[in-house]
């Protein structure tokens, strides 16, 4: 239980967050064109687990149905995202924008606010359109995607920011870049390491994109500052993963740097260029030479016009980092570091999880989160958070719905953001992943991280535990006071 002297503020904001392609389904519906995600789960052989977003959660069609759950838990807030293929089928600024698909949000928007329920919309959530991707390479062509990005988010800010005050340019940039061109597990699948990939260059393209990614949010954002935000008066910020990192030996200095390397390398790369417009961390310029692409006078003088409102924070893990020794692979995207799970004693970073990458850390939660606010300065969502139990994968329904490990890993990272309000950091609000359990990209229909069951087969929903007890974990941490203001 958290102490007396940490509480979260009685204006916390709190839901449950989704993704287009993890539930909507609909693919060929409502003037829809193809993303990178349809492409990707339809290859042979396949690389998601013969899994894919066609039918997913049917929440194009039951989105009703879903908001009543939200309103059942008691959520006050929702955070989804738009699959831009369905406003822009082709994705480019000079292709048509299709009626039908900003119809289909408005719907998604206005049942929401009817419900009481405040809209979070992240407008990228890895589903590129296609049609880019074909065209000039997609997230590889750092100057032309990030004018048809900004065309994208200009369209969703004249058509929904009437409604909609809370905007996410990108979600998890890293995870583009990395899996997307460095390993090859997410679409488009590139990778010149993965035995299934048949193109790409590992030791390149994840850098280009990553700045493509940074580019394109920043376009968007110094849109919003200069074109709109007078008259819609919202918030705009960016989600963006990583994991928390301690030594492996605590008594080695250099697995200490390593450590703090593998967190620049993870989480700087991005938020030094976002958040304080300057160039990325010194430690990648060392190791990647002339494959990091230079910022240019003019994109910096971009990127501070792209002040944003908020750090929107991605957590779910902490690991150890033994530092390399010699020289790094050119393929090398972490930092010249091993991650392990174990430390030199052989003690674990945290309980295991349903899933092999995920165990609970809260105390390094809260490290985290007082490690980020100090050097970036913002205000802190949470726009995801969660897990599947142990086991969850194989239970049938009955035991699914009864999820304990779950409500004690929200009651502990909810004590952790409240001892890192104690250490000062400014946190607003908090977005469980996931309201639905989902499609889990590569992984297929496996992992559980919904609050509610989702039964894949006749596509009924049936709340878990854990998602009807998350309003009174976060409302007996309440205090009388925001600590929004100072
Ligand atoms: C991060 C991603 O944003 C989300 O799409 C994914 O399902 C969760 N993490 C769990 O892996």
């Amino acid at each position: 239980m958290a102490s007396a002297s940490a509480l979260l503020p009685r204006d916390f904001e709190w839901g449950f967050a989704t993704a287009a392609y993890q539930i909507e389904g609909g693919v060929n519906e409502g003037g829809r064109g193809k993303s990178i995600w349809d492409t990707f789960c339809h290859l042979e052989p396949s690389r998601t687990k013969n899994a894919n977003g066609d039918v997913a959660c049917d929440h194009y069609h039951r989105f009703e149905q879903d908001f009543d759950l939200l309103g059942q838990y008691g959520a006050g807030a929702y955070r989804f995202s738009i699959a831009w293929s369905r406003i822009i089928p082709l994705g480019g600024r000079n292709d048509p924008v299709n009626e039908e698909g900003i119809r289909f949000y408005n719907q998604l928007i206005d049942s929401l606010l009817a419900r009481g329920i405040t809209p979070w919309v992240t407008l990228y959530h890895w589903d590129l359109p296609q049609a880019l991707h074909d065209r000039y390479g997609g997230w590889l062509d750092v100057d032309e995607v990030q004018k048809d990005f900004e065309h994208y988010a200009r369209v969703c800010f004249e058509r929904f920011g009437d409604r909609v005050c809370n905007w996410i340019t990108l979600n998890e940039p890293w995870i583009q870049a990395v899996y997307g061109y460095a390993t090859g597990g997410n679409a488009p699948g590139r990778s010149s390491t993965n035995k299934q990939s048949t193109d790409g260059d590992t030791t390149t393209e994840p850098w280009i994109v990553g700045k493509a990614l940074i580019m394109s949010h920043a376009r968007a954002v110094a849109l919003y500052n200069k074109e709109f935000r007078h008259t819609q008066r919202g918030v705009i910020g960016v989600s963006l993963n990583g994991d928390y990192f301690e030594p492996w030996d605590a008594e080695d200095p250099q697995d200490a740097e390593a450590s703090e390397r593998r967190m620049e390398f993870h989480i700087g790369w991005f938020a030094n260029p976002i958040f304080l417009a300057k160039d990325y961390p010194t430690c990648m310029r060392k190791q990647l030479g002339d494959r990091l692409p230079e910022f240019t006078p003019d994109d910096f003088s971009l990127l501070a016009q792209a002040e944003c409102d908020f750090y929107g924070m991605n957590y779910y893990t902490a690991q150890f980092a033994k530092h390399g020794t010699g020289e790094a692979p050119l393929t090398d995207v972490l930092g010249n570091v091993e991650e392990l799970q174990h430390d030199k004693q052989g003690t674990p970073v945290g309980k295991e999880s349903g899933l092999h990458w995920l165990r609970s850390c809260p105390d390094l939660f809260r490290k985290h989160l007082t490690r980020i606010y100090k050097l970036y300065g913002k205000p802190i969502y949470i726009t995801e958070n969660g897990c599947p139990c142990p086991g969850e994968d194989k239970m049938v329904k009955e035991e699914a719905v009864n999820d304990p490990y779950r409500i004690q890993y929200f009651q502990d990272h909810l004590d952790a953001i409240c001892k890192s309000i104690e250490d000062g950091s400014v946190i607003k609000g908090y977005f469980a992943w996931s309201l639905l359990d989902n499609l889990e990209w590569s992984d297929g229909f496996g992992p559980r991280f919904g609050v509610t069951y989702t039964d894949y087969v006749t596509l009924e929903r049936t709340p878990k535990k854990s998602a009807l007890l998350l309003k009174d974990i976060i409302a007996k941490r309440q205090g009388p006071l925001s600590n929004g203001t100072h």
